[in-house]
């Protein structure tokens, strides 16, 4: 079973759209997905077209109750091969355990892992301990981000928890790659951005990105990822070209 953290400690990165769609793209390519819904604003159930009940365990439980099994809070999806432990709405982030390694342990439950191929995690923007539960669970970091000036020094900051993590909680952990969202190839501010990122951070890891495109907040609404509410968009080329790409570096 592998582990990918879907992180930037900004919001509105695209972190949420790429974990939803991208788990849509694997499940459809054939891995059996769970997607891990760290972000108490629970928007992967919306983008899903479920619901979280109040009474429900969730993804959030495992924070405040020692004895609760993540897989408590797994529920299949309508999408085939893809399961969701959704979110919290009610969960304080940073109350709770103080724990950096909760999730890295849950994940360890042999249920999970002969249910599952692959676990993506979603995570709230902020850095506390949800983040760095992420991040010590994780194999692989894909790091969303607008190419907008402003965002490269977000990328830096998230870069040096990672190198931290890195060195002591989870040796292991590897960059997946750096994915533009939002991007318009015509416009060179973004073009430049990119660049930037290749430069500091090694151009191999640059992923092609995701186009800007309504499609992709229009099926998110509707609950459904891309690929099946507007098959022919460029939202769905996209994530199709990157569920290939990633297949192969995952594999
Ligand atoms: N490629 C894209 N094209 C157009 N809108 C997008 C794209 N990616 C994300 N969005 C929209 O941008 C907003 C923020 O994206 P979201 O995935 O929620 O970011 P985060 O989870 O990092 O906060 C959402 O309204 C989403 O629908
Ligand atoms: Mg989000």
């Amino acid at each position: 079973m592998r582990v990918m953290a879907v992180c930037n400690r900004k919001g509105g990165a695209g972190k949420t759209t790429t974990s939803v769609n991208l788990a849509a793209e694997l499940a459809f390519l054939g891995w059996r997905v769970l997607l891990v819904d760290l972000d108490s604003q629970g928007h992967c159930a919306v983008g899903l077209g479920m619901k979280v009940r109040r009474t429900e365990p969730t993804a959030h439980t495992m924070f405040k109750d020692t004895q609760a099994r993540l897989m408590d809070a797994v529920r299949a999806s309508p999408f085939d091969n893809l399961s969701l432990a959704g979110a919290d709405q009610m969960f304080e982030h940073d109350r709770g355990l103080r724990d950096e390694q909760r999730l890295a342990r849950a994940l360890t439950d042999d249920e999970l892992v002969a249910r599952f191929d692959l676990v993506i995690v979603d995570t709230p923007p902020s850095l506390d301990l949800l983040l760095l539960n992420a991040l010590s669970a994780a194999n692989w970091v894909l790091v969303p981000y607008v190419p907008h000036p402003l965002s490269f020094e977000g990328i830096r900051q998230l870069m040096r928890v990672l190198f931290k993590v890195m060195s002591t909680q989870n040796p292991d952990l590897k960059v997946l790659g750096f994915l533009p969202t939002m991007a318009a190839d015509h416009v060179r501010q973004h073009r430049q951005v990119n660049l930037d990122v290749s430069r500091q951070f090694g151009a191999a890891r640059v992923l092609k990105g995701i186009r800007n495109d309504i499609k992709l907040a229009e099926a998110f609404a509707v609950g459904q990822p891309v690929r099946y509410y507007a098959p022919g968009s460029r939202g769905a080329q996209d994530f199709s070209d990157l569920g290939v790409c990633l297949t192969q570096l995952l594999t």
